[in-house]
């Protein structure tokens, strides 16, 4: 038998380095299936496999429908999986946790509260109060730019006013991970390139391991370290893309717009690949 060169084995050795830091967020085999009344089950996940690093800028890319939300609520613990495991720093999901904040396309602002009011409450249900509290959210309040709304009211805010009043509540509380549902959705470009500018800003301070759920190719390219593509009917993944790009990037950069070709052949594909597959439920 010809024996396997020395080469090869160091580089087998170096792929499974065991001193890497095991991942922040490891979905293993993920599956989703909902039981539905009168109509046969619906499987909207299927083995998925993904692992987050810790301080690592993740977006989930596909088509409407795909479970993208679906997957990001297995992390964030609001859905259990059906069959495979989810875990964070080792230990399995099983609830929402306050160490993960989640910021939804629709703000889910308090409209009875303040705008400092409302950061305040992330605090207070974590048992901050007093002084220290309300500096800390004004301090939040500042690097979003909003010291000078904090005493208005929800109804009296733009919408990119308010995402920017539920990202300072959201990093407000310092957490660990950051789980974000199309965040500038509902925005229209400018605010939406200028939230992008501020959310990468402040991820820079912090690093906060992030993943951010996106139908925007641009958005992901933009943002992330790692673009998850997922393809429909079930929701899986089909590609992932690294994008070792230098931050702040130039959003008409040559090797972006070779990544969004990529992106958009991927998303092409994977609604192709579903098309012809006849619908099915498991
Ligand atoms: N509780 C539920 N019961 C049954 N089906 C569900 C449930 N939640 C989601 N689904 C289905 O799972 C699929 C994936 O939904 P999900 O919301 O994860 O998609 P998405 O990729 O986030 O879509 P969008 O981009 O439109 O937000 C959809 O077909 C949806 O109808
Ligand atoms: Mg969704």
């Amino acid at each position: 038998m010809t024996p396997i060169p020395q080469s090869i084995l160091t580089a087998a050795a170096v792929s499974i380095d065991p001193l890497a830091p095991p991942p922040r967020i490891d979905v293993r085999g993920a599956g989703v299936t909902f039981a539905l009344a009168n109509a046969p089950a619906r499987t909207v996940l299927s083995s998925i496999d993904l692992q987050v690093r810790n301080g690592e800028f993740v977006s989930l890319l596909g088509p409407s429908g795909c479970g993208k939300t679906t997957l990001m609520n297995l992390m964030a613990g609001f859905l259990r999986p059906t069959v495979g495991t989810v875990a964070i720093d080792g230990s399995p999901v099983t609830g929402p946790d306050p160490r993960r904040v989640v910021i939804f396309q629709d703000y889910g602002l308090f409209p009875w509260r303040t705008v400092l009011g409302n950061v305040l409450f992330a605090l207070e249900s974590r048992g901050e109060r007093g002084p220290a509290a309300r500096d800390r959210a004004r301090h939040y309040l500042q690097l979003v730019g909003l010291t000078d709304a904090a005493d208005q009211h929800p109804h009296q805010l733009s919408g990119g006013m308010k995402q920017r009043v539920a990202i300072a509540r959201a990093l407000s509380v310092a957490p660990e991970v950051l789980f974000m549902d199309e965040p500038f959705g509902a925005l229209d470009t400018f605010t939406r390139f200028h939230l992008q500018d501020l959310l990468l800003e402040l991820w820079e301070r912090s690093r906060i391991t992030t993943v951010l759920v996106t139908h925007d190719v641009d958005e992901a390219l933009y943002l992330s370290d790692r673009v998850v593509v997922l393809g429909e009917r079930p929701g899986r993944i089909v590609e992932t893309i690294d994008v070792a790009l230098e931050r702040p990037r130039d959003r008409r950069a040559p090797e972006l717009h070779r990544l969004r070709d990529r992106l958009l052949e991927e998303l092409r594909l994977a609604g192709r690949w579903a098309r012809q597959k006849p619908e099915y439920d498991i």
